[in-house]
């Protein structure tokens, strides 16, 4: 079946036939639905408890669309997200206030995202305002600060305000606020992609270390599947608003069976000379198609340099290919393709290095005029 099973357990979060669709009209007095943009076009996963998932795709596959049905900022059209065995897309009032608190959004852009008018203090401490019950007036400041030391940023910095930090520390910034009303799941969309190569290393390493410290399940969000490669335990790629492959790490990096990812993998960086040079390229010429106009059969085959007539006339169906499927190996994972087979596209890496240590906090940016 379509789905990413979560080792073990009731999964936290069950994702089944999400769909999000937003209506195309015409016309100005008389306004008519002409057509739909597909935005997620039925998607299925699971989370763990205390598990990372990573979700993989090119800008506009649908990846924000999921992240905010996930929190509820957007109701799907169709389909169930399911948080400890109830259906979250059906609640309203105080049931859904409470399920809200438990999973909280870290934004992609985090010049964007943190009112420039508020202080850092109101900023993360804004989610109280809404839950009063985690943290009472009198203890608000205490606990902003006891944030803000969690994620590496020092306490003192409580009045001041976005613009004094650097990119790096106003995603800490960001985490912390995540973080405020003690959630089990963080919907992390494209936490690093704004910050640089060396601070995205950095807030990943804090990301990972909060996991272990708060209980935390991910839903980490990313375009380049190089980003997620060390803090997912599992990893979905998406193409035009569905998973077209799912499964551990290993067996996505290493092990890939559908087209799409084996040719996202051949162009993610790879540090290793070596590696490098005997890895394969693949080149996706055209463009990404409009998800107002799905391609029929697979979605993919527009761009797909294996496709074939089958192609056109079948949806392939997100499973373990009938070929893997008495095969207990790392190829014998879900991937939505009629002609799957296992392509090694980089070579394997030797076991990675330990993640560095965090270096010593950023100082702030000085800006002349900045409140204290
Ligand atoms: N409110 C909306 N109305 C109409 N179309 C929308 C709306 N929001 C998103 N879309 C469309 O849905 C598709 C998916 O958008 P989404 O933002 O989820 O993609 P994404 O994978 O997050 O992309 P990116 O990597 O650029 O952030 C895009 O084609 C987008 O234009
Ligand atoms: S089903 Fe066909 S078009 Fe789609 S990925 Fe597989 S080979 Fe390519
Ligand atoms: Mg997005």
């Amino acid at each position: 079946m379509a789905e990413m099973n979560a080792p073990g357990g009731e999964p936290i979060l069950r994702v089944r036939g999400l769909v999000k669709y937003y209506p195309l009209t015409q016309g100005i007095l008389f306004r008519k639905q002409v057509g739909a943009v597909k935005a997620v076009d039925g998607v299925d996963f699971d989370l763990g408890a205390g598990e990372t998932l990573g979700i993989v795709g090119e800008s506009g596959c649908g990846k924000s669309t999921v992240a905010r049905m996930l929190v509820n900022l957007e109701r799907p059209t169709a389909g169930e997200i399911r948080y400890k065995g109830e259906d979250i897309t059906r609640l309203s009032g105080r049931a859904l206030k409470a399920v809200r608190r438990n999973i909280q959004m870290v934004f992609q852009d985090p010049y964007t995202s943190l009112n420039p008018r508020m202080t850092v203090g109101d900023i993360i401490g804004e989610p109280y305002e809404i839950h009063p019950e985690v943290a009472p007036k009198g203890d608000r400041r205490r606990q902003v600060q006891d944030l803000l030391d969690v994620v590496g940023l020092n306490p003192e910095y409580i009045n001041r305000y976005p613009h004094q930090f650097s990119g790096g520390q106003r995603q800490r910034i960001g985490i912390a606020r995540g973080l405020a009303l003690r959630p089990e799941i963080i919907v992390a969309d494209e936490p690093v992609s704004a910050l640089d190569v060396s601070v995205q290393a950095q807030v990943i390493n804090l990301m990972d270390r909060l996991q272990s410290e708060f209980h935390l399940s991910y839903v980490f969000i990313a375009h380049d599947l190089s980003i997620v490669r060390h803090i997912s335990d599992r990893v979905g790629v998406m193409y035009l608003g569905r998973i077209v492959e799912t499964g551990r790490d290993a067996e996505i990096y290493d092990h890939p069976t559908h087209p799409y990812t084996q040719a996202l993998l051949s162009a993610v960086p790879v540090p290793d000379p070596e590696a490098r040079e005997h890895r394969e390229r693949i080149i996706l010429y055209g463009d990404v198609p409009s998800p107002a106009h799905v391609p029929s059969g697979c979605r993919f085959r527009t761009r797909c340099w294996k496709a074939r007539e089958r192609c056109a006339l079948e949806v392939p169906l997100l499973a373990v290919p009938a070929e893997f499927r008495y095969e207990s190996g790392p190829a014998a994972h879900d991937s939505a393709c009629h002609f799957a087979e296992e392509k090694q596209v980089v070579p394997q890496e030797e076991p990675p290095a330990q993640p560095p240590a965090e270096p010593p906090e950023e100082q702030p940016e000085k800006r002349p005029g900045a409140p204290e």
